[in-house]
């Protein structure tokens, strides 16, 4: 495994993985599992974010204190699917900015087609965490890396539930400078480009469309 990559083997994360995997999860059980697990993803993250001190007064004394240095995150949601990361994390980064890349596969291609791209207009001065559940061909992550750079972020992280190992090696052989952070790395791909064993659509089991 290339070294960019950070497999979260925090048992909650484990074992919210695998209830999210089974076929029998309901679409109310996997949103909120999804909704959890993404809080989790979300501290391992941020885990190396430097720190600076603020005068501040507490009621017995004055203390520098320790405070994340720099302007507010911006957690980036690659569409649909990614917005139940979004939510989650957003839970226990409430100041974050957010902005959206929407992208969709050919299925016959499986290439990305961007649709739509909104992000704070001053992502130069920001840290990007770019979120999908899956990382399965890696040309999402590919293309949605590619777009963010134009606007020059000062770093790119890539946080999502699942990795296959062709998603990996796609996004290094691109943007070796992103770190991946995932719950798990998979075996492989089928021919439709879906994650085995994988958890199956996480756009239809998080909203219920199938
Ligand atoms: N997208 C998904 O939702 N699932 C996969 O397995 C691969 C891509």
């Amino acid at each position: 495994m290339t070294p960019t990559v950070h497999v979260i083997g925090h048992p909650l994360v484990q074992h919210k993985l695998t209830l999210m995997r089974k076929k029998q999860t309901s679409t109310k059980s996997f949103r909120a599992l999804l909704e959890e697990i993404s809080m989790l993803l979300a501290y391992e993250v941020t885990r190396d974010l430097p720190l600076c001190t603020e005068d501040i007064e507490t009621p017995l004394a004055p203390m520098k204190a320790p405070v994340i240095a720099g302007k507010k995150i911006v957690i980036v949601s690659i569409l649909r699917a990614g917005n139940g990361i979004l939510d989650g994390m957003l839970h226990i980064l409430p100041s974050a900015r957010v902005g959206h890349i929407g992208l969709y596969r050919d299925p016959k291609t499986l290439q990305a087609v961007e649709y739509y791209y909104k992000v704070p207009e001053d992502l130069h001065e920001r840290d990007v965490m770019l979120v999908d559940p899956m990382l399965a061909t890696g040309n999402s992550a590919v293309a949605a890396v590619t777009r963010l750079k134009k606007s020059k972020p000062k770093s790119i992280r890539f946080a999502c539930l699942l990795a296959a190992p062709e998603g990996i090696e796609t996004l290094r052989a691109h943007h070796p400078d992103v770190h991946v952070f995932t719950a798990a790395v998979d075996e492989r791909l089928n021919d439709h480009g879906y994650i085995l064993p994988g958890l199956g659509d996480a756009g239809d089991r998080l909203f219920g469309t199938r």
